[in-house]
């Protein structure tokens, strides 16, 4: 494959430098051509903007629906937006009984724990509606809930977390799924403002080769909730090895059911699925914005999944044939869209593990994906850069064979995009880069796997459908293609999008559309654009490379820096492993960026590398880009899920506080870091 490697500059009238090496191009092999769920270009044509709403019925047709709708969009009470409105239809039902008749011994689920000498859990669709109904039951007799009713789960990754979902799902009960790995509090708030009186919880899961109690977190989220006004009556418990777990906390009477032992009343009942309305909201998921307070975004049912099922057949090229693993936690948008609903809606075998992706060893996950015979393969870039720090050479030996892999939730590097390609994806598989949000329920920008070719860097056009358009501060559109850096909106609403924020519609209006709204009284769609909060480019052959969150984005004498471009440059050096650049106060420039690198195993710090990378970024970007220090540390302070915690590096550069790092994964970098620094 030729490369060819440009560097461009160009500045906006408004100063914006935007520098980029534009990457060459590298295409699907016929053989993923030839078995693509989607080939037929005229789909671009169809999904023109001209002939918006009523393309996305193409997409609502993937779904059982119980009644058709009688508006595909209703823009009635913009911008809250109700898609295929008067449908019925439910999403367990989509999920599960739909595929019984003729899949219902194939596998739905394999759950992986972390232990390696535990058998892996295979459970078929029938098992799952077997599971589903029980629980569904007993959600609904012993914790009385009822449709519209709010619950909080708080769970780790297992079999038992998609169960409960779907069980919610079934009866119209709308989920609140908080990531396992978030704290008593962080859990507390989101149940006060969900007013959920349900907690949904499992006792104990590894991490790291240890069985951490969970129970004991959730037992102090019911007492930090009732403090906030909401009291959770009923809290139920999972248990992981029932009869014989270590980490048991007491129950409290009247308020505790051990779901295991619960579950014996309700062998064999079934609940029929409730009619819900497609614009009935499906679930909540909290994500953080640019206050502190946490926000539900608020997802509805036929237009959430008629889309992330869309995407899963047509972006991540989901055949009912494929083992399609999904690394993610269920516990975000990711998990939920392309773990649960989306996969299991078009009745593919979706893999769920437990734990650590490099637990006890980097060959981990290939051992996984190898005794899975798994050939699709969703993960972010940072679990992409961890797997390539401690083990470069792993993939190599194993035999799998991924005919498609997907990156998500941050820019990735060009340098590790192409590791990803070359070792783990073996030169054969296609990469699809999605670009997209919590609160957009599904992709935005992408490349369509069968029809379009991959960019390294770049996510793509928008995916069917999506019609981007980059705003610059002042509100005017920039031409496409312009190749100059800005505020990337989506003209169109479209399905999957979130409904509003839980309880906020103000918030949902000044967030999302007040900035380039052209009339809040408006109903047409038209006057809606949807601020993603991103900085994005659009190169000339209609690619958009996202820079990252607007916040993201080093303002330089006046010219803006993607923090990613300079990580990008210093990840070209061949003993860097990974790379965070935060902003550092300059009374003359307003802002410098520092650069923090950790290397690849075997190799020490040392001025020569500092140097190697210093040319790297000149050599990448300019001098514009010259970092005012480089600091070689032992490792990124880093979240439990991986994310490397550029609040804490901003605060070390700038000798702020660095806040409470003890949830950290590796806390005592910290200091380390601190002392480099000085
Ligand atoms: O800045 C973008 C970045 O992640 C943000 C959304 O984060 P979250 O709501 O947690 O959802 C993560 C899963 C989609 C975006 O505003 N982001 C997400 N995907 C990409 C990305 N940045 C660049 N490239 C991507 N593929």
């Amino acid at each position: 494959m030729s490369e060819k490697t440009k560097d461009v500059v160009e500045t906006s009238e408004a100063e914006i430098a935007v520098h980029w090496q534009e990457e060459a191009y590298f295409h699907a092999s016929p053989g993923f051509i030839g078995q693509a769920n989607l080939t037929d270009e005229s789909i671009f044509e169809r999904f023109a903007l001209k002939n918006f709403p009523d393309y996305y019925t193409e997409f609502a047709e993937l779904l059982t629906w119980y009644k058709y709708w009688d508006e595909v969009l209703d823009s009635s009470d913009a911008p809250c937006f109700k898609w295929f409105k008067g449908g019925l239809i439910n999403a367990s039902y989509n999920c599960i009984d739909r595929h019984l008749k003729a899949n219902k011994n194939k596998t739905a689920i394999h759950f992986v724990s972390e232990l390696e000498d535990e058998a892996i859990q295979h459970i078929t669709y029938q098992e799952l509606y077997v599971r589903v109904n029980e629980f569904a039951a007993l959600l609904r007799d012993t914790a009385k809930l009822k449709r519209g009713d709010r619950v909080t789960i708080h769970m780790p990754m297992s079999a038992e977390l998609p169960i409960t979902m779907l069980a919610c799902s079934r009866l119209g009960v709308i989920h609140s799924v908080v990531f396992g790995g978030f704290s008593a509090s962080a859990c507390a708030d989101r149940i006060v403002d969900s007013q959920s009186r349900v907690l949904i919880t499992m006792d104990a899961y590894y991490r790291g080769g240890k069985l951490l109690n969970h129970k004991a977190v959730d037992e102090e989220a019911c007492q930090i909730a009732a403090e906030g006004g909401q009291v959770v009556d009923t809290l139920l418990v999972w248990q992981r090895y029932p009869g014989k777990n270590s980490s048991d906390t007491p129950a409290v009477e009247g308020r505790d059911i051990i779901v295991n032992d619960e579950l014996k009343k309700y062998y064999g009942v079934r609940v029929e699925p409730e009619k819900m309305l497609s614009e009935d909201p499906l679930f909540l998921m909290y994500t953080s914005g640019t206050t502190g307070k946490p926000k539900g975004c608020q997802h509805g049912t036929g237009g959430y999944l008629a889309y992330v099922t869309a995407m899963s057949k047509y972006i991540q090229d989901i055949h009912p044939e494929d083992v399609y693993w999904c690394m993610a936690d269920i516990g975000w948008i990711t998990g939920h869209s392309f773990i649960v609903y989306g996969p299991l809606a078009l009745c593919a075998s979706t893999v769920i593990y437990e734990g650590v992706p490099t637990y006890p060893d980097a060959g981990r996950c290939w051992r996984i994906a190898q005794a899975l015979d798994v050939n699709i393969f969703h993960t972010a870039p940072t679990a992409i850069r961890a797997l390539r720090k401690v083990g470069p050479d792993e993939p190599a030996k194993y035999t799998y064979n991924f005919k498609h892999m997907t990156t998500v939730g941050e820019p990735i590097e060009p340098e590790v995009w192409k590791w990803y390609q070359k070792e783990v994806g073996k030169e054969k598989a296609v990469i699809v880069d999605t670009w997209w949000q919590t609160e957009t329920g599904g992709f935005l920008c992408s490349t369509v796997p069968g029809l379009q070719p991959m960019k390294p860097g770049s996510a793509g056009p928008g995916v069917p459908g999506i019609h981007p358009v980059i705003f610059d501060e002042d509100g005017n559109e920039l031409p496409a293609g312009s190749g100059k850096a800005g505020n990337i909106c989506i003209q169109n609403p479209w399905p999957g999008m979130f409904q509003t924020i839980w309880g906020d519609r103000p918030r949902f209006v000044k967030n999302y559309f007040e900035r380039y709204c052209k009339n809040l009284d408006s109903k047409d769609w038209r006057d809606w654009p949807y601020l993603t909060g991103d900085a994005a480019v659009q190169a000339p052959d209609g690619y958009f490379r996202i820079l990252g969150r607007i916040d993201d984005v080093i303002n330089v004498s006046g010219h803006r820096l993607g923090t990613k471009e300079i990580e990008s440059a210093a990840l070209t050096v061949n003993e860097v492993a990974e790379a965070a650049v935060v902003p550092v106060a300059h009374e003359v420039k307003g802002k410098e960026p520092d650069l923090y690198v950790a290397l690849k195993p075997g190799f020490k710090a040392s001025d020569e590398i500092v140097k190697k990378i210093d040319e790297a970024i000149t050599y990448q970007i300019g001098k514009i880009a010259k970092c005012r220090k480089i600091w070689i540390v032992p490792d990124m302070p880093k979240t439990r899920s991986g994310k490397i915690m550029r609040r804490v590096l901003g605060a070390i550069s700038n000798h702020g506080d660095v806040g409470n790092v003890m949830t950290l994964a590796n806390p005592e970098v910290v200091e380390e870091i601190k002392k480099m620094v000085g």
